[in-house]
């Protein structure tokens, strides 16, 4: 027999299911008064440096990975940011059985080489020690890594027995993080997780002997097929080993799901940097689809927890000197995104003109902003999109990008920067140096392919304060009412990946469609109230709760309502707003067709505010909401 819940029970329960939450048992929207994306180990800017995998893939060696140090450092790019120096896949041989000691390719790194037989790469992390910089290794969530797993034919992948091949971290993660970290010196390391992916029962290395079954736990083409909670735990036991082995805190924990299992909405909880999407090329088109899988996820990315689009492929195919203006436009794009900046070149060989645009001490400065806010699109379409990002001195930078490969004629406007039309705008060309002025708008040519970058300084709109679209690194959607992640279908689809045109092209897989967005509804649609525009605020869905730190502004204001583009005309939410746990203001309860209604907050003295979106009636999963003119106000 069935029992009879009372009614308001069985609302509750469903809004539980519906946030999928039953497990864990606690309300997710309730207030934590904490902000809860990762901010451990050294990341409060994205970090910068070298790794060997775009240069050489699993082809490595001592000279090639210190020659890249040496050069960095002669070149002055070590100085100018540029200090970890990452060795990725290829270096291991074997894992000792007696032991489960990690080996090292000798013949490849011989000053790994010791007395007692056992190789360590400590002098070799001390001479990069000794010349500045820091050092960062790679290893892989499960028993095998990604060479193992896509480059069968490779003669650099790690020999022996089929236990003697399992270099992973998979059972192992004390002992292999203690050693990286206590005894080799490393500061950095690179999770890869193709030893959850591509090790099934049904996969041919696996049948024919070569390989231990590792049942998958991430599919790239598959949400609901990928252990989400499993690969959380593990690299939550691979930060508590990082803790550890480092307790002064000297680490980065860099996340390499490729955009699977819907990271790109939990990755920020869990390492410094966080894979959005599958491997970067030297390709424009594939370079495309890097940048939109971190385009439209500003929100997800803060200080110490930065979306990463895949390392830099400058000094290759479509990005070499020879194509100095797609090199520009990727690095360009990769700086206002706060991506980290890894050189993906033999440095050795890098051409002056690529050594100077990796050196733009401006474009730099731009990835490496104190205030860590990600850039924003103020303009988006697949031909031009304009992006703003907000600087720690108030100033702002813009990127003009023209995705296509005919010249594009673009009007910039002050409104894009959020700045006031009537007064100057000051405008430094970050790549030329040459100054302009822009009064209300501003005709600019790109020739195909370009990205121009300024940055602005004008007068602002909101003359006392600052919108929270203008500050996405000071807002976490802890969380942010996806109840079932879907691929974003908005990303560009490359014909230019591994694959070529085998099979039946890319299809959509990058869970994250309806996340929270800057200036625009979740699923892109305008932020609209009962008919009426906003070109500022914070589109979410329901049952969404919001962190924002708060750094000394008084007051929050927002005009809250059902988005008038919810497909569902019934349901209603209620908006509130918290102050380190406390309840401040609320709205009443608002339905599509209702007139925005402003909320108002005194937030003096409060460290972090909490925006909850609760729906009110059951069955209301999906629905768009929004903060309209949301902002932090200093009076
Ligand atoms: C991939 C990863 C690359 C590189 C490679 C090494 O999974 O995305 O960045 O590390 O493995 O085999």
């Amino acid at each position: 027999m069935k029992l009879a819940l009372p009614r308001l029970r069985t609302a509750a329960l469903a809004l539980l299911f519906a946030a999928g939450l039953m497990a864990a048992g606690a309300d997710p929207l309730a207030p934590t008064a904490t902000w809860s994306a990762y901010t451990a180990g050294r990341a409060a800017t994205p970090p910068m440096g070298w790794s060997s995998w775009n240069a050489f893939g699993t082809d490595i060696d001592e000279h090639k990975v210190l020659g890249a140090a040496q050069s960095l450092v002669d070149q002055g790019l070590a100085a100018k940011g540029y200090r970890y120096i990452n060795i990725d896949d290829g270096w291991w041989l074997q894992r000792r059985l007696s032991d489960g000691m990690l080996i090292i390719r000798t013949e490849r790194f011989p000053s790994t080489q010791q007395a007692n037989g056992t190789p360590s790469f400590r002098s070799f992390t001390d001479r990069l020690h000794a010349m500045g910089l820091k050092a960062g290794i790679y290893t892989d969530l499960g028993r095998n890594s990604c060479s193992q797993a896509y480059s069968p034919d490779d003669t650099d992948l790690p020999k022996g027995s089929v236990l003697e091949r399992e270099v992973g971290l998979y059972g192992h993660t004390q002992q292999d993080i203690a050693l990286f970290f206590e005894t080799w010196g490393f500061d950095y390391i690179k999770v890869d997780g193709c030893g959850l992916r591509a090790f099934g029962a049904d996969a041919e290395k696996v049948r024919s002997g070569k390989y231990r079954e590792l049942k998958p736990a991430l599919d790239m083409d598959s949400v609901a097929r990928s252990d989400i909670a499993a690969v959380q735990q593990q690299f939550r036991d691979i930060h508590n080993a990082l803790v550890k082995s480092n307790p002064d805190g000297d680490f980065v924990l860099s996340l390499c799901v490729w955009g699977a299992g819907n990271v790109r909405a939990w990755g920020k909880d869990f390492g410094n940097l966080s894979r959005t999407s599958d491997d970067i090329t030297p390709s424009w088109s594939r370079m495309l689809t890097n940048f939109d899988s971190a385009a439209k996820r500003a929100f997800y990315a803060h200080p110490g927890s930065w979306n990463d689009p895949d390392m830099l492929f400058i000094g290759k195919g479509e990005f070499d000197a020879k194509h100095l203006t797609e090199a520009r436009s990727h690095f360009s794009l990769w700086a206002m995104l706060n991506a980290p900046l890894f050189i993906g070149m033999d440095m050795r060989k890098a051409p002056e003109s690529l050594v100077e645009l990796l050196g733009n001490r401006e474009l730099i400065a731009l990835n490496q902003d104190a205030a860590g806010h990600q850039a924003t699109l103020a303009y988006d379409s697949h031909d031009v999109q304009i992006l703003v990002k907000t600087l720690s001195s108030g100033d702002k930078a813009v990127a003009i990008f023209n995705r296509t490969a005919a010249p594009a004629d673009v009007e910039l406007q002050a409104a894009h920067l959020k700045l006031r039309a009537d007064a100057d705008v000051e405008l430094l060309d970050l790549w030329s140096g040459q100054q302009r002025r822009l009064r209300g708008q501003m005709k600019l040519k790109l020739a195909a392919h370009e990205t121009l970058v300024f940055k602005a300084r004008g007068t602002r709109v909101l003359a006392d304060g600052l919108y929270l679209s203008e500050q996405p690194g000071n807002v976490n959607p802890a969380v942010d009412g996806v109840v079932q992640p879907m691929p974003d279908p908005t990303l560009h689809r490359s014909a230019k990946g591994w694959q070529g045109t085998r099979g039946s092209g890319e299809r959509p897989i990058y869970a994250g469609w309806g996340g929270v967005q800057a200036d625009s509804a979740p699923y892109g649609e305008a932020l609209s109230l009962n008919g009426k525009r906003y070109e500022t605020g914070i589109g979410s869905l329901a049952n969404s709760r919001l962190e924002v730190r708060n750094h000394g502004y008084r007051r929050f204001s927002a005009t809250v309502g059902v988005n008038d583009s919810a497909r569902d005309a019934a349901s209603t939410a209620t908006f509130a707003v918290y102050g380190d746990g406390k309840l401040l203001a609320t709205s009443r309860a608002l339905k599509w067709g209702d007139s925005g209604e402003p909320i108002t907050a005194d937030v003096s003295g409060v460290k972090l505010i909490e925006l909850v979106v609760r729906a009110t009636t059951p069955d209301a999963a999906a629905l768009p909401v929004t903060w309209a003119d949301a902002a932090l106000l200093a009076k």
